[in-house]
């Protein structure tokens, strides 16, 4: 996918995941229950932090973006990660059976960044598709 509408579409992720991720964050100081701050913090380190900065990423190396490695990173990432910050909210709330569910999706995370890693490494050299107009 062209690098603009890909690191678009994380924008677009991103900005939900803030919102998500200081209401839980406005709601926790406001309640005065922390216990999930881990889930707080996550939502907004996955989504908000690391969701804008591959969006920025993408657009330093728009080569990358056209890879299959770069949409299989969206997908993965995308549905992995809210299934992880779900599963770690129930074991929070006391759901063992959850720990798996976390467990798996947490892997299929680091995969995706693995995948993430790998598109932005063979796309470095692609100085024609790097060049801005
Ligand atoms: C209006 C915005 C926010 C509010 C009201 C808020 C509120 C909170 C609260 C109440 C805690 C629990 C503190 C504790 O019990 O130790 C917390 C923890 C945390 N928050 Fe936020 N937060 C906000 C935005 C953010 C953002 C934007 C990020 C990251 C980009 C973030 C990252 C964290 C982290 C990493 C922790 C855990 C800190 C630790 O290890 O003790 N928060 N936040
Ligand atoms: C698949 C991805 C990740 C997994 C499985 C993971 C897992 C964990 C675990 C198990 C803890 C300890 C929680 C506890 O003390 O009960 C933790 C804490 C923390 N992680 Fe992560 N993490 C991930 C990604 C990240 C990323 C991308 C960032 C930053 C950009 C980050 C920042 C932190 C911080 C600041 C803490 C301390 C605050 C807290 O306990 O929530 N993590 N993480």
């Amino acid at each position: 996918m062209d690098a603009e509408k890909l690191s678009q579409r994380w924008f677009l992720a991103a900005v939900t995941y803030f919102v998500v991720g200081i209401g839980f964050g406005v709601y926790m100081g406001a309640s005065g229950d922390h216990a999930m701050f881990t889930v707080h913090a996550h939502i907004n380190l996955l989504g908000w932090a690391s969701m804008g900065l591959t969006g920025l990423l993408y657009r330093s190396f728009p080569a990358a973006a056209l890879t299959r490695l770069a949409a299989w990173h969206f997908w993965l990432y995308q549905v992995a990660v809210p299934v992880m910050l779900f599963a770690v909210a129930a074991i929070y709330s006391g759901n063992k059976d959850a720990e798996p569910v976390a467990g798996a999706a947490s892997v299929v995370v680091f995969v995706s960044v693995l995948l993430f890693w790998w598109a932005i490494f063979s796309a470095r050299n692609d100085k024609a598709a790097i060049k801005r107009p």
